[in-house]
């Protein structure tokens, strides 16, 4: 689905009735850790179920009516990925087992190929180490250099900068729709632009912007997008590389042996057309199918109406902690360019212990540096606590995080 810039209200979100499509939450827990993984609605654990108990068998290898089916609805699934992200064709979404894989398949397959000695790499400090490390290997094997945009005081990405470096010329720029530790969301279409005139290839990290604000592939004129299936309702082992058709032809192989070729003799193999080529394997087809009405379950929705829920309840949750006394957060105030990531350091208190105790109360955050080691560098704390949201939050979630961080300060001040 593209991101609406529709002028009119969405439909509220009824956040009632979505919590009880999730039966985690009959457990009483306040789940805040939806940028780590999200919760699944029945909705697609019976996509799965029907899968396992109806027609499993395994796709493209048999002519019988089980294989037949499983295939056709993991196409299917194929497709729905294809209009989520207004993709030209279906012979541009690559599965994957999620967003580390899709990128590393692009610094493998694409940047063998294209990048050479004292070629420029763009990042940014505000990478997860999916989309750095890849980047790291690759340019030490390649000779290339690897540069990063700073960040603001505000945890924005320092504009002037990024342009300094697209006057080199990169060969590759690689960034995040939106950073899994300080919220923000980047002007990746202004990022794109300029990017592409410099004559970059640009990939684009859609792990935690996939989920709440959709991406148009065709809008944003990047080169690859990749995200995760289990941080949008969706499960576990399952992710998606959507490449420009023309790229994704002239790349080699990444993973090879069975399914992702055409023919094989001794001394050389066909390969196989586009998708196939890049999916070696019995492929996760229950995944692709739980992602599939995963799509339709936030679709059914509407990503608009999500993200305006999550908007609301962010504020509430910014203003709630910021009259913490002692509690900084991390990244940009709430407004359009800020998602309902909130990383927070409580003076004196590790966040190992914050969670712990929070955990003690039944509310679920991540501590520790998120995947984020360079930008926890950068913004001189050794980890952080994060507290995140989603279409299921609720104000009481807040509250009781509040509640039990008032408790941790009540023991480490004793
Ligand atoms: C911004 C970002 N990129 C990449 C990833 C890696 O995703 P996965 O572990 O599903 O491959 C994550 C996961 O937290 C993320 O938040």
């Amino acid at each position: 689905m593209s991101t609406s810039r529709s002028s009119q209200a969405p439909p509220a979100l009824d956040v009632e009735a979505v919590r009880k499509d999730f039966p985690i939450f009959e457990t009483g827990v306040a789940y805040l850790d939806s940028a780590n993984t999200a919760q699944r609605p029945r909705q697609v654990v019976q996509a799965m179920v029907e899968y396992f108990t109806t027609y499993n068998a395994n796709i493209l290898r048999a002519a019988y009516g089980l294989s037949e089916t499983a295939t056709a609805r993991f196409e299917a699934a194929r497709e729905k990925v294809r209009a989520f992200l207004n993709a030209g064709s279906t012979r541009e979404i690559v599965f994957t087992r999620g967003t580390t894989e899709s990128i590393n398949l692009v610094a493998y397959a694409w940047g063998r190929q294209h990048v050479r000695t004292g070629d420029l790499l763009v990042c940014t400090v505000m990478e997860h180490h999916s989309n750095l490390v890849p980047w790291q290997i690759l340019a030490g094997e390649r000779g290339a250099r690897l540069e990063f945009v700073d960040i603001d005081d505000h945890g924005r990405l320092r504009q002037d900068q990024f342009q300094r470096l697209l006057e080199q010329g990169p060969r590759l720029v690689a960034f995040n729709q939106v950073s899994n530790t300080l919220g923000t969301v980047n002007p990746y279409r202004e990022m794109t632009a300029a990017a592409k005139a410099a004559g970059a290839t640009v990939l684009i990290d859609g792990a935690q912007g996939a989920p709440h604000l959709g991406f148009d592939v065709r809008e944003v004129g990047c080169d690859f997008y990749a995200f995760s299936g289990h941080k949008m309702c969706g499960p576990t082992g399952i992710g998606v590389l959507w490449g420009r058709r023309e790229l994704l032809e002239s790349m080699p192989p990444f993973l090879s042996g069975g399914e992702m070729i055409k023919a094989v003799f001794l001394d050389h193999t066909d390969y196989a057309d586009l998708p196939h080529k890049f999916e070696a394997g019995t492929q996760a087809i229950a995944e692709a199918i739980g992602l599939g009405a995963a799509i339709d379950y936030l679709e059914g929705i509407g990503l608009d109406a999500i993200r305006a829920h999550e908007a609301e309840i962010t504020e509430y949750a910014y203003e709630a902690l910021s009259e913490i006394e002692g509690l900084r957060i991390f990244g940009p105030p709430p407004g359009p360019d800020r998602l309902g990531v909130l990383s927070f350091d409580l003076e004196g208190v590790h966040p190992h212990d914050v969670a712990t105790i929070l955990d003690r109360h039944g509310v679920c955050v991540r501590s520790g540096h998120n995947c984020t080691m360079p930008l926890l560098q950068r913004l001189d704390v050794p980890a952080t606590t994060r507290a995140s949201s989603y279409l299921y939050t609720t104000r009481d979630e807040i509250d009781r995080l509040v509640a039990a961080l008032h408790d941790v300060k009540r023991i480490f001040t004793r």
